[in-house]
Order: C-alpha cells, then structure tokens, then sequence
C-alpha cells in the first residue's frame, strides 16, 4: 500500500480532528459535530464521518479528509500533513522517502534551528553562566521544576554565542537571515545573537512545535522589557498564543481560557493551578486567536494588568471576543496587581476564587462608563450608553439583549424605552450570519441507495453491474454520486468517501457528504431488499427488468461453466418476488 493510504488507514479522524474541536457525537451513529474551525458560528454546522474519514462544514462549505484538515489548520503542504499524522500516530516514515518539497524542508529546518537555539538557552541556564538568570527566577518565586517545565533559559550577554553554534552547523546564510535568531551586522560583517543577556522562554504553535521566542531583560535598566522573535515562516504572531499547546487540554476540562497579558502571568497562573491561561506574544488579541480558543472553549476570562493600558486592551479585546461568540467576562484583580503579582501575595486558592467570580464583562464595561461620564447627568447618561451600544451591536442572541437592555437601564439609571430605542438601531445595524451552501436535494430513496452502495459491498457488487446497463438513474440529482460510484466501482476500488469523492466535480461534492451524513437515513442500519426497492420506487427498474437481469447473468454463467454463480443467481430468482419493498 501506498504510504500515504497508509496513514489515512491508520488514523481515526475523529481523533485528528478532536484535538483542535470539541466534537460531539451525534447518535449512536458515526457522525460528529462542533463548530466549525474555519468560520465563525454559534451553531455547530460542521461534521465528521468517522467511517468514511471526512469531515464537513455545511456553513462556510470547508470539507475533505483528515489530511486536508490538518493542511487547514496548520498551513501544511500536503506532505508535511502526512509526515504530521503519521509521526502524531507512531507510524513510521519510510526510509529514504523524500516527504518534503521546497517550503516544507525550510520550515522543518527552521524548527530545527530553534531546536538548536533552546538547547543552547536551557544549558546555559542551568550552567554556571546562569547563576544571575537564576537568581532572577527564584526573586520572582519562579521554582527550578517551573522553569524546567516551561523550558525557561538563557541567552549569554556575549551576543554571538548562538552564531557561533550555528556557523559550526554550517546553516547557510538564507536560513539565517528567515530565521529571526540572529541579525545580520550593520557593517555587513557576519551576525550577532538576537537575544543577549535575557531569560528566555520558548514559544510554541498549537501543535507544540518549538516557533519562536519571547526574553525578558536581567538588568531593569535595559530596553526594551521583553523582546520577541519576529514574524518568520513557522512564526505567525497573529495566531500562536504562548502555552496554548499546553492550555487548550484545561480549556476543554474547565469550560474556560484565561487571556492574561504577559508570559510571566502564565507561569504564574500555571503555578496556582489555573493551566487554561494563555497569553499573546507582544500583540494584540486578533480574530485568529480567539478563533483558536473557542475550539476549545466558549468562555473566555479576560485578566489583564489594571492599569490604563491593560484597560484599554481589555476594552479592545472584548470586541474581538464577542465578534467571535465568545462569552466574555473581566477579571480585574484588586491592589493594582497583575495576575502573576496576585498569586505570589495571595496564593493559588484566591487566584482561582478570582477566576471562577470573573463578571460578565458588560458590568465591568458599564464600571469603565460610569467612572468616565457623569451619569448624574442625562446628557452624561446618554453618552455612558453610546459608549456602551459597540459592545451591545455585536450580542447576536435575542434574549441575551433584551436582558442587557433590563441590566443597562437599571446600572445606569436611564429610561428604558431610549435603552430599547438604541437597541433596536443597533440591531439592523449587525452583521448577517455565514453564507449557507446550497445544494441540488437529492431524495430519501436516493440517500438510502447511496448509503448501501458504500456501505453494504455485497450489496454494491449485485446492483452496480445491474446499474452500469441502465441509463435512467442519470436525470436524478443524485446522478453525479452514482456516476463517480460507479466510475470507482470500475477502477475496483473500495466504495469509500475517499475514493469517490475525487472523481466529482467541486459542485457535486457536497451532495456526497450530504448524504454520508445526512441522518434520517442513517437511523436505520439498510438491507440488500431496501436498496433493491429502492431502485423500483426511483422507477429505475421494474421487477421484471431485474428477473430478466438476472436471467441473463444465469446463462452467463453457465454458459462459462460457473455453475456456482449460476446456482446462487437462481436462488436470487426464486426469491426475488417474496421480497418485502421498502414501504
Ligand atoms: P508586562 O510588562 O505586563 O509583562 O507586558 P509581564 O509578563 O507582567 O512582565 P514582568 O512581570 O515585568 O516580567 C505584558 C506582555 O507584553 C509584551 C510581552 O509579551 C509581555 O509578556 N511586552 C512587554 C513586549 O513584547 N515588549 C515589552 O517591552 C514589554
Ligand atoms: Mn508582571
């Protein structure tokens, strides 16, 4: 077998596509939903056949196996996909097998220099040169077992330590210059480390690949504070969130991520036992983080740093979130202290009070208008609440308005009916949902056949030569599914999503999927009988045709001298008419 088929035989999608959405299964049947990764939405519209290994989305119209999937979420090319999913699932790769191409080689090679680079940080770290850096550490009430486990080290103050590691690899200039760890001189002469004298921690993408970096200064007198590896191939800012590998497991377990602004509120929200905070590295919150998140969780607790700036990126990142179905709330903690600050004075067990008491983040917002208007006034009430309807415009669940309405009115002493006035502006000024995909409907008969022809191969063997002569079957919608079943059927390959759906044109593939999904149909488990009447009821045979059929293939085979086969058609024959038609 090819080694491709190999892998896709051995994985279980449902798996593949379980580790980045929370799949619910649907029925006892092989069917998952979720939400779909690829587009926002609020109701899951997105499945997955785990028999026929392939995934759906009904919504934004996203589909294929779990190689594409894993294509999808990770920007992998195809071979870099099947190199992903047969390492995740211990299989091994064959030898000498080049499974790279151009951009997938760079990108692996820039994992590796990374690799390198974290090599070199944790032994210096733990070194004699890391005494300052450790120092460090344990005045922050970091412990040595925290900052083994986050891969916390070192970069030496020389500035050229890692350029000297690298030059002796002999990596060549190019992969240098993408790599974003070391920089070229100004005089043209050779390079210099990009991180010197700073505690390091590694970054990694959702699939725990070692990404970037982001180091802290030693000396309080340096600047910048925090310095982050630049944008690079393996390195998108926008969408890798520091220890969201690690967090999303807790996001799924506690229904909630906590969204803290720095890498030291992570490990101090890891310390106190709160293993679903995530941070962005040196950005703000985008549509792509929050999308990442709300695979794995509807809730997110917003706990950034009270002073002005965690405010206003508090208040930015509440867009963001509702814009993407999340459910906010806004943890600010007391005493101007920052989530990392709050642990090491009051310990793990009134962080996580903190955290499970987190408001609805409207309340805190209406906090942040009250103190900004004066809501004695009516003129200053009215601004209170336009500051407030951006926040409102985007709360796209009726009722859930309409309390925020009662909620509003009442913190804010306004009147109700110039609340409800606003609201309703606000209302048609929201945006529509996701575009639906439309396509041709095919029948409940039509559906029944499909579903026994890939699912019953007896029943397919009998009843595909039998289709192969007829010419009526082609007007129905279903037609292009039959045809490329058919079509499979004739290349004597299994009668499986993945082998069919190749052969049908982009419009088409729905109408499979569709139907492999669709489950009405697949309550019931179907019979050869069903299939056969099936066939009668879309008028494509009569009874008689089937007896002639069959006839025919009786002399045929006797005619060859199977006079096994011939047997068994007879006994079709005689049986033929005591079958049951589907009713
Ligand atoms: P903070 O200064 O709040 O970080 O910046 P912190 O984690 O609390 O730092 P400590 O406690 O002083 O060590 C929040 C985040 O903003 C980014 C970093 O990602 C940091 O974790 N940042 C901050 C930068 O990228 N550059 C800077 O100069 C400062
Ligand atoms: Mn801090």
């Amino acid at each position: 077998m090819d080694f491709v088929e190999q892998v896709k035989s051995q994985i279980d999608i449902v798996r593949v596509v379980g580790d980045y959405v929370r799949l619910k299964r649907q029925g006892a049947g092989e069917r998952y939903v979720g939400l779909c990764p690829f587009h926002t939405e609020k109701t899951p519209s997105f499945s997955v056949h785990a028999g026929h290994g392939f995934y759906k989305c009904f919504g934004c119209g996203a589909g294929g196996d779990a190689i594409k999937f894993v294509m999808e979420m990770e920007g992998f090319t195809f071979l870099e996909a099947v190199k992903a999913l047969a390492e995740r699932n211990g299989i091994p790769l064959p030898r000498n097998a080049n499974y790279s191409d151009e951009d997938a080689k760079r990108r692996t090679d820039l994992y590796r220099l990374n690799e390198l680079a974290q090599d070199l940080f944790t032994r210096n770290l733990w070194s004699p040169a890391g005494e300052s850096a450790r120092a460090y550490l344990s005045r922050r009430g970091i412990t040595d077992a925290q900052a083994k486990d986050f891969g916390l080290g070192f970069a030496a103050g020389g500035g050229s330590e890692l350029v000297r590691l690298l030059e002796r690899q002999r990596v060549d200039k190019a992969l240098l210059d993408s790599s974003g760890l070391v920089k070229p001189r100004a005089n043209g002469d050779g390079y210099y480390d990009t991180f010197r004298g700073r505690l390091t921690f590694p970054i990694h993408n959702e699939s725990g690949k070692l990404v970037a970096f982001g180091a802290r200064v030693l000396d309080p007198e340096e600047q910048p504070k925090y310095l982050n590896s630049p944008e690079t191939d393996i390195y998108k800012k926008r969408t890798v969130l520091y220890q969201f590998h690690r967090a999303k497991e807790s996001m799924r377990k506690q229904g909630r991520a906590v969204l803290v602004e720095g890498y030291m509120d992570v490990l101090g929200a890891w310390a106190a036992g709160v293993h679903e905070a995530v941070a962005s590295c040196g950005t703000s919150l985008s549509a792509e983080h929050v999308r990442n998140i709300r695979r794995h969780t509807d809730v997110v607790v917003v706990n950034f740093d009270p002073d002005r700036a965690g405010e206003n990126a508090t208040e930015r990142s509440i867009q963001v979130l509702l814009d993407e179905g999340v459910d906010v709330r806004v943890l600010q903690l007391p005493g101007g202290l920052d989530p990392d600050e709050f642990v090491q004075q009051h310990g793990a067990d009134a962080y996580q009070q903190a955290i499970a008491n987190a408001r609805g983040y409207f309340l805190w917002l209406a906090d942040r208008a009250k103190a900004r208007f004066d809501t004695a006034s009516t003129a200053g009430r009215v601004k209170a609440l336009e500051f407030l309807l951006p926040a409102i415009q985007r709360v796209n669940d009726r009722l859930r308005r309409s309390a925020l309405a009662d909620e509003v009115t009442s913190y804010l002493g306004l009147e109700r009916s110039m609340v409800l006035d606003k609201f309703r502006s606000a209302a048609v000024a929201r945006k529509d949902g996701p575009l639906r995909v439309e396509a041709p409907q095919a029948s409940h008969l039509e559906h029944i056949l499909i579903s026994c022809l890939v699912n019953l191969p007896e029943v397919a063997a009998e009843i595909l030569p039998f289709l192969n002569g007829l010419d009526g079957w082609r007007k129905l919608p279903s037609a292009p599914v039959l045809d490329a079943i058919l079509r499979a059927w004739k290349a004597g390959e299994d009668l499986r999503f993945g082998f069919i759906e190749p052969r049908l044109a982009e419009a088409d593939k729905d109408i499979l999927s569709r139907m492999l999904l669709d489950e009405e149909v697949h309550k019931e488990s179907h019979t050869r009988d069903q299939a056969i009447a099936c066939l009668r009821k879309l008028d494509l045979i009569q009874i008689a045709d089937f007896r002639r059929e069959l006839k025919r293939r009786v002399r045929e085979a006797e005619q060859q001298g199977d006079f096994e086969e011939a047997l068994r058609l007879s006994h079709e024959l005689t049986t033929l008419d005591a079958q049951r038609p589907l009713s």
